[in-house]
């Protein structure tokens, strides 16, 4: 039978489906997540994406990237383990050193060049998940042969970025956003998640997840990346695609609220959504 064709998870039911450390936890068992982000020349995107990792509970967040990317993260997150990628390896040895992972964040930060490239073929080759993001989905969107793979492959783009995958103009995408994001997770065999003020997830055969907790707050650079390092390491814990990408975008939105409204008071209170999030919140305290 054909199901409802959209739904709005609740707190509740995000908080059904997070996982938590027991007795009977070890790092590996909470979910090795290894992230290919940031370039000499984009630094900041790659610092984010490891943070959101780190925070949403990733039992061990394994970093590859060049030299500064590398000194940076180890500066702000003592607790990654990180690799300096030789941009002269084969793709195949590329990610070698970086040792095993249970899912891969690409793209914050990345670069679009020859040697981008080869770090999304050799992440991409990979047979477990894959979240691409940002430079990571320019990349894809030019070579759609790196979406064949085994492995699930999530992407997270914004319209505009949705408007380059598909190429599809934005004003044509910000107009009918349900049916684009449905189109595209048949078209490019992927769960998409499309970022703005609501964020929509989708999935073949499966009702569009509708979520709401954000606040116009995130509309600022970088907020973006902390999000692929939290559905990141949702991945790496073993959630598929639609509930990983479901869950963080419940959690990155109720995160900014309680964030907000720690600044200025914030703008949420009296909203239906912000008791949603009130709800989660007291769970998760
Ligand atoms: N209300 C609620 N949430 C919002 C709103 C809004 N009005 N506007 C944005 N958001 C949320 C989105 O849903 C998403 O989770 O903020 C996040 C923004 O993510 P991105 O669009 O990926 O932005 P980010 O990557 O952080 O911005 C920096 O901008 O120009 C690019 O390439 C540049 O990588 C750089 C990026
Ligand atoms: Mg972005």
């Amino acid at each position: 039978l054909p199901g409802p064709e959209v739904a709005a998870p609740t707190g509740d039911d995000v908080a059904g489906l997070l996982p938590r450390p027991g007795a009977e936890s070890d790092k590996y068992r909470r979910g090795v997540v290894g992230i290919a982000a940031g370039s000499d020349r984009y630094t900041g995107a790659a610092v984010l994406s490891v943070g959101g990792a780190v925070r949403a509970g990733a039992g061990m967040v394994r970093f590859a990237s060049t030299a500064e990317p590398v000194r940076l993260v180890r500066a702000r997150w003592p607790e990654a383990v990180t690799t300096v990628l030789d941009p002269s390896s084969s793709p195949d040895s590329l990610l070698e050193e970086v040792g095993r992972v249970q899912a891969w964040v690409l793209g914050p930060g990345l670069g679009t060049g020859p040697e981008a490239h080869a770090v999304a073929r050799a992440v991409l080759s990979s047979d477990v998940p894959v979240l691409v993001d940002a430079d990571g989905l320019t990349l894809v969107a030019r070579d759609r042969t790196l979406l064949r793979r085994t492995a699930p492959t999530v992407l997270t783009p914004h319209a505009g970025e949705l408007s380059r995958l598909l190429d599809v103009p934005r004003e044509q995408i910000e107009a009918a956003r349900l049916d684009h994001v449905r189109r595209a997770a048949a078209e490019l065999g992927a769960t998409v998640l499309l970022k703005g003020s609501t964020t929509l997830v989708a999935e073949e055969h499966r009702p569009v997840r509708v979520n709401t907790t954000g606040t116009p707050w995130l509309a600022t650079g970088g907020t973006g990346d902390v999000l692929s390092g939290i559905t990141g390491a949702l991945l790496a814990a073993g959630l598929s695609g639609y509930d990983a990408a479901s869950c963080a975008a419940y959690i990155h939105g109720l995160a900014a609220r309680i964030a907000a409204r720690g600044g200025d008071g914030g703008g949420a209170r009296g909203d239906a959504r912000a008791d949603a999030g009130g709800r989660a919140e007291a769970r998760y305290g």
